[in-house]
């Protein structure tokens, strides 16, 4: 008898382009399909900003472009061999307009109108940076792919004379990141170049309180995203309100939509309302305005104050994943679906009142127990099958582990 531990070439050794070696099948579907192998998705950052950098000014300060460079080489070198996903930015319209503007999350700086744009700009640059980091000196070795997070909720117009109110409120809320990065011209959308360019002088500044970008930069930033990565939670009706500072008070993105936003009363839902149509015409829009990109969806969810059943939350995932399979059918490349959230958490200024979790935290205990909700055991079932039954009815007296392999 012989006895010995056994390994294979392509499962330990790496190097996959080192010393002529040429391409192999494993190394092509590896890094053209990573989809296919399960490995980590890691979001460089989800707004833990360290404070001493805010003291310097945070997104505002344009060295942020460096410091978020360095701080992403140190991510690629030391997990770039297992990560293949990687997602620069989450939601920069969060960042900079609820960071900077409206003073809804830290660091509540509510320097609106000038702050929050400044941010914009700056994160973009900072994203770009990283993007071409990643892909002059790190792309050929580890084989991942890279893009950005855009937050987008859908805007429709109350009314069809307020279809173009509805789509500069997309142009504000979104499209000031999507145009830079997937549109074929680039740079800031038009609407908002010149609206705030309007603003600004009516409003007695100098120049327009929106930065500019050089063409160098435009070019810099203009496709630097293997995918569009996109999380969505709901919809909002628009209406046109032009103001120089009447509803808002004071000059700021808001102010510079020109339009009001609220939601529909009729609608269904607790926190986050259930419009799962919204969520199809917003990725049919992505399709149509960017050439059907592949779209990673990053963050779907609903929230509620807790309990183990759950069933409007598995009402809201049925029907948003309904919904993606109707924008599947007609096209849309959608490649990813992580929902939020895996387990209830800090819900930043909602702190744990909020709860979005597929399953229950119990923060009284020390340990602070995790239970499946009723949605945990729906989702396994999706995860497990990838169809979505609508009569499904999950069978909670059975566990549910996440060791099944599934
Ligand atoms: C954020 C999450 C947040 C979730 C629910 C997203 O915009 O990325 O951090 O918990 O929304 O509000």
């Amino acid at each position: 008898m012989l006895f010995g531990s056994a390994t294979a070439a392509y499962q330990v050794e790496g190097a996959w382009n080192e010393d002529g070696k040429s391409e192999n099948i494993w190394d092509r579907l590896s890094h053209q399909e990573p989809c296919v192998i399960a490995e980590p998705m890691v979001t460089l950052y989800h707004w833990d900003l360290p404070q001493k950098l805010q003291d310097l000014g945070g997104w505002t300060n344009s060295l942020i472009v460096d410091w978020f460079t360095d701080y992403s080489r140190v991510a690629f070198e030391l997990f770039g061999d297992r990560v293949k996903y990687w997602f620069t930015i989450n939601e920069p319209d969060s960042i900079c307009d609820l960071g900077y503007g409206v003073a809804k999350l830290a660091p509540l700086s509510n320097y609106s109108g000038y702050s929050d744009y400044l941010c914009s700009k700056n994160i973009l640059l900072a994203h770009a940076k990283v993007y071409h980091l990643y892909d002059d000196e790190y792309r050929s070795k580890q084989g991942g792919t890279i893009g950005i997070v855009i937050s987008a909720p859908w805007q429709e117009p109350e009314s069809e004379e307020h279809a173009e109110a509805a789509e500069e409120a997309r142009q504000f809320k979104w499209g000031i990141y999507a145009n830079p990065i997937f549109s074929k011209k680039g740079d800031f959308p038009e609407v908002i170049k010149q609206r705030v360019a309007v603003k600004s002088m009516i409003q007695g500044f100098p120049r327009s309180r929106l930065p500019e970008f050089t063409s160098k930069e435009v070019e810099f930033i203009k496709g630097t995203s293997d995918f569009f990565g996109l999380n969505h939670y709901s919809s909002a009706l628009i209406y046109r309100n032009e103001s120089v500072y009447g509803y808002y008070n004071q000059p700021s993105l808001n102010d510079d939509t020109n339009v009001i936003s609220y939601e529909d009363s009729s609608w269904e839902g607790y926190y986050i309302k259930i419009a799962p149509w919204g969520f199809y015409k917003l990725l049919t829009k992505i399709r149509e305005d960017y050439d059907n990109p592949p779209i990673f969806i990053t963050e779907n969810g609903y929230a509620t104050l807790g309990g183990l059943e759950d069933h409007d939350r598995i009402k809201y995932f049925t029907q948003y994943l309904d919904a993606i399979l109707d924008a599947i059918e007609e096209g849309s490349d959608i490649r990813v679906y992580t929902a939020w959230s895996l387990m209830d958490n800090f819900e930043w200024l909602y702190g744990y009142t909020l709860r979005f979790g597929l399953y229950e935290v119990d923060y009284e205990s020390p340990e602070r127990t995790r239970t499946p909700r009723k949605s945990a055991y729906f989702y396994k079932q999706i995860v497990r099958t990838h169809t979505l039954d609508h009569l499904y009815e999950p069978d909670m007296s059975v566990p549910l582990s996440i060791d099944e392999g599934h």
